[in-house]
């Protein structure tokens, strides 16, 4: 039976604060995830009468949720907070999820299709969208079901997209947000999808009482497409707003000095060798991080100034992501060949280049944190990047960013980073090349800059600020 309720707080999003995995006799066993929305929610505190509405992302969630018998999962999992995970049908999840948000509108918002070839919005694609919709339907009966008269409802991304509409025809008494935690593509770029879809998209979240993104140019640019494909009457009703995600301070600075993390700091400056410079990445082996560029811009720093060679290392975590799409996985294959090539191009008996690690280690990337001369963080395109707000927070020697102007962070940040377009791998090399050289008080200054702007909205405050804004509207949209 599912679950009823009068949850006063509702969050949803596709994945959940929590996963489960079944050992070899059955057993379950829940891992918490992290993440800015799992600490903003947990800011409001066990008492808060909140429910997070996620969905079921393999075979250890689905067997949770047959053994809650389709209601709540138990408390000792989730941390005390209150979760309906949702059993959608493997498939219909499997086209929502890969196939229209991960290779449809992350592509768009991320602006990563090679044009030529690519969209092609074909039969295929309409069986997937007709996914999307059954996936969304799913996701707005649950919240409807668990809401109480009134409740805000914070709906989460470019998965839940029609969510906001569908929901708000359900429950006209809610507050509903939408919260878009990637860039948004501007009107030429996001017209690319067919108009039904472009239309359904924009007009399901403007379902909602507020939209609220990460920056302004994310917020301006979902404005412009409202006008664009929907009229210049489009945005009346729907309430916009930005909420920069700050990186969590205190969280950090006490996770990254527990054992675990000096043990793997120990293996790691054994790996890096004695008195080198550390230029330290971390990110998920996501397309639009623009690794490959990053290994590049390394070798032309190895090459065009040879008196770093043997003095620098690049230290490069690129964790798994989203490995059901080919693209990703080839994606991968060419970040480790590059990072092989000039391993053995550059490398000699003592000192290697590039010290890459593809398997994903949460206290190895607080290590490389605390390590970090310089942080490289280029995406091509990307809603904030926490990465590049984290690293100043933890390095313990202070250490300059070089940091693409196409980051959401980098609007917050500029100050004192070095800014790049991450296309431009020459300028890039430059930027690397003069973050290594900062002298000592100079990189102090920068770091000390970077740490107060990367702390100034923790996740807590952040997510007050978005369940106060709602509230503040007053009476819901009449539908
Ligand atoms: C990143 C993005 C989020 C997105 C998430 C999904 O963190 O910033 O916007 O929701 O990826 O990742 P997943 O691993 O669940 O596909």
């Amino acid at each position: 039976m599912a679950s009823t309720g009068g949850a006063e707080v509702l969050v949803a999003s596709n994945r959940g604060p929590v996963s489960y995995t079944a050992d070899e006799n059955g057993s379950l066993h829940a891992k918490r995830g992290g993440g800015g929305l799992v600490s903003g929610l947990s800011a409001i505190g066990p008492e808060a009468n909140a429910v997070w509405v996620c969905a079921a992302l393999g075979d250890g969630d689905r067997e949770a949720v047959r053994r809650a018998d389709g209601g709540l999962l138990p408390g000792e999992d989730t941390g005390g907070q209150r979760v309906r995970m949702l059993d959608i049908d493997a498939a219909v999840h499997a086209d929502a999820y890969n196939g229209i948000a991960n290779s449809v509108l992350w592509f768009v918002h991320h602006m990563l299709y090679q044009t030529p070839l690519e969209p092609v919005f074909d039969a295929e694609f309409r069986r997937q969208w007709a996914s999307y919709e059954t996936y969304n339907r799913a996701f707005a009966e649950a919240l409807a079901e668990e809401a109480g008269e009134g409740a805000a409802v914070l709906v989460q991304d470019y998965h839940l997209c029609l969510v906001p509409g569908l929901l708000r025809e359900l429950r006209p008494d809610l507050r509903i947000g939408h919260f878009s935690h990637t860039p948004w593509a501007p009107p030429d770029y996001f017209r690319l999808l067919p108009d039904d879809i472009a239309a359904a998209l924009l007009r399901g979240m403007l379902g909602a009482d507020r939209a609220a993104f990460l920056t302004w140019r994310w917020a301006e640019a979902f404005e412009a497409c409202c006008e664009t494909v929907l009229g210049p009457d489009a945005l009346v009703g729907t309430a916009i707003g930005v909420h920069g995600l700050g990186a969590d301070a205190d969280f950090l600075r006490e996770r990254s000095h527990r054992p675990d993390v000096e043990e793997r700091m120990a293996a790691l400056r054994e790996e890096i060798g004695e008195g080198r410079r550390t230029v330290v990445r971390v990110d998920r082996t996501e397309l639009s991080k623009n690794i490959v560029r990053g290994l590049l811009a390394y070798r032309q720093l190895l090459d065009e100034r040879p008196e770093w060679r043997e003095r620098v290392v690049h230290v490069a975590f690129a964790y798994p992501s989203r490995q059901d799409l080919a693209v990703y996985r080839d994606y991968t294959a060419e970040v480790q060949r590059v990072a092989e090539a000039i391993n053995s191009r550059y490398g000699t008996a003592g000192w290697t280049p590039v010290v890459l690690h593809v398997k994903d280690d949460f206290a190895r990337s607080l290590a490389a944190y605390r390590l970090a001369d310089v942080a490289l963080v280029n995406p091509i395109r990307d809603g904030m990047n926490l990465v590049a707000k984290e690293i100043p927070v933890v390095s313990d020697q202070g250490c300059a960013l070089v940091l693409s102007r196409e980051a959401g962070a980098y609007e917050e940040l500029r100050t004192d980073a070095f800014g790049v377009n991450p296309y431009d791998v020459l300028e890039t090399a430059r930027a690397l090349h003069e973050a290594l050289s900062l002298r000592p008080e100079e990189r102090a200054d920068r770091t000390k800059g970077l740490a107060a702007a990367a702390t100034a909205l923790p996740p807590a405050q952040w997510f007050l600020e978005q369940l106060e804004a709602l509230q503040e509207l007053g009476e819901p949209q009449s539908s």
